[in-house]
């Protein structure tokens, strides 16, 4: 019989987060500080609800607005340092050993922010993880602004003295065709980055946005894929090719995709053997923790504590880390589930 994992090994785990965003992962408390250095009324400007930001949401949209709303106080480097100083300590807190971030550089770069002065900010505040815990950049662009946005954010990118480790396409799914983003695609073969769309999510037709973005965009990950439910040759595919999905189940909920997590079809992923890895998306904007994430996982899944080592396995295998740090996360899980018993047994969801 496989143990339950317990909070201890919740904690104890040597975990990797392949999605969650900068952008996303601005507490409350530092969103207040920053309005209030801006002289807005923090509650009002932020929509906060009992000291939270207002979840859960009635929309994809609803969600963009609290974020955006949030985002607009970082205006300054020494605003971005503080929000990546407070990302890094919560990660490393969580024993979250390697996170691949995503960060919509043109978010800050529209509210005026100096790219240099962005990029050094942004390695001032990561640092504050400490030397253990590696943090990766995915950059990304909101894809309903179109290709001009992907071609600014590469001139960024190109031009960066920052951790990049991947390129990414956020935003509605469906609202720009997806056919204006393959030079953008191309562009991260060149510069030997990764790349991952968050697909399966939004727009009118989530399901058809999936095989686009495999498709069109040949994309290495999808981030977030639930849409894959509906379809089963697309569902059989994923299986088959042993995709990356990038699953955030609170994120889902929390826009109104599914009624509750006991409905979320992360279960029936799990089930049917998709390479699925768990991820928080923007933790404070849905209450929750990488840590919760995992939690529900093991609830909803009854998965064992051999299973969770391996869905860190799986993040540590789709990273787009280089090989050498890949590696040495591989062999950190490893060490984990040695000194804790954890055999390599029969999965639940068998990794092919
Ligand atoms: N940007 C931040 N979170 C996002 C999400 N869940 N979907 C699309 N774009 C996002
Ligand atoms: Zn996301």
């Amino acid at each position: 019989m496989t143990e339950l994992p317990s909070e201890h090994d919740l904690l104890t785990l040597p975990k990797v987060e392949l999605h969650l965003h900068l952008n996303g992962a601005i507490s409350e408390a530092t969103a207040a500080t920053l309005a209030g250095r801006y002289g807005e009324d923090p509650e009002r400007a932020l929509r906060l609800v009992d000291g939270h930001y207002p979840y859960p949401y009635s929309s994809f949209h609803d969600f963009l607005d609290a974020y955006l709303a949030a985002n607009s106080f970082v205006r300054d480097p020494d605003d971005l340092e503080f929000v990546a100083a407070e990302f890094a300590r919560a990660q490393a807190a969580q024993n979250v050993v390697y996170s691949e971030a995503q960060f919509t550089a043109m978010i800050l770069v529209r509210q005026g922010m100096e790219p240099q002065g962005m990029w050094a900010a942004l390695k001032r505040g990561l640092a504050a993880a400490g030397p253990e815990v590696r943090i990766g950049l995915i950059v990304d662009v909101i894809r309903n602004l179109g290709r001009e946005e992907a071609e600014a954010t590469l001139r960024l990118v190109e031009e960066a003295d920052a951790p990049i480790v991947g390129l990414g396409l956020t935003g509605v799914e469906g609202s720009v065709p997806i056919t204006e983003f393959v030079e953008f695609r191309a562009a991260a073969r060149r510069l030997g980055l990764g790349f991952t769309i968050h697909a399966g999510e939004t727009g009118a037709d989530p399901v058809q946005s999936m095989v686009e973005s495999l498709d069109i965009l040949e994309t290495d990950r999808i981030g977030h894929g639930v849409a894959a439910v509906r379809d089963q040759p697309l569902l059989e595919r994923l299986v088959r090719d042993q995709v990356p999905l990038e699953v955030c189940p609170s994120s889902n909920v929390g826009i109104g995709l599914f009624p509750t997590l006991e409905v979320h079809p992360v279960v029936s992923f799990w089930t049917a053997g998709v390479n699925l890895t768990i991820s928080s998306d923007d933790p404070p904007f849905f209450g929750i923790t990488m840590i919760d994430e995992l939690r529900n996982f093991v609830r909803l899944t009854g998965a064992s504590r051999d299973d969770l080592a391996e869905l860190q396995r799986r993040g540590a295998r789709a990273a787009f880390a280089g090989e050498e740090v890949k590696a040495r996360l591989l062999s950190q899980i490893d060490s984990w589930a040695d000194s804790n018993n954890v055999r390599n047994e029969t999965l639940a969801s068998p990794a092919r």
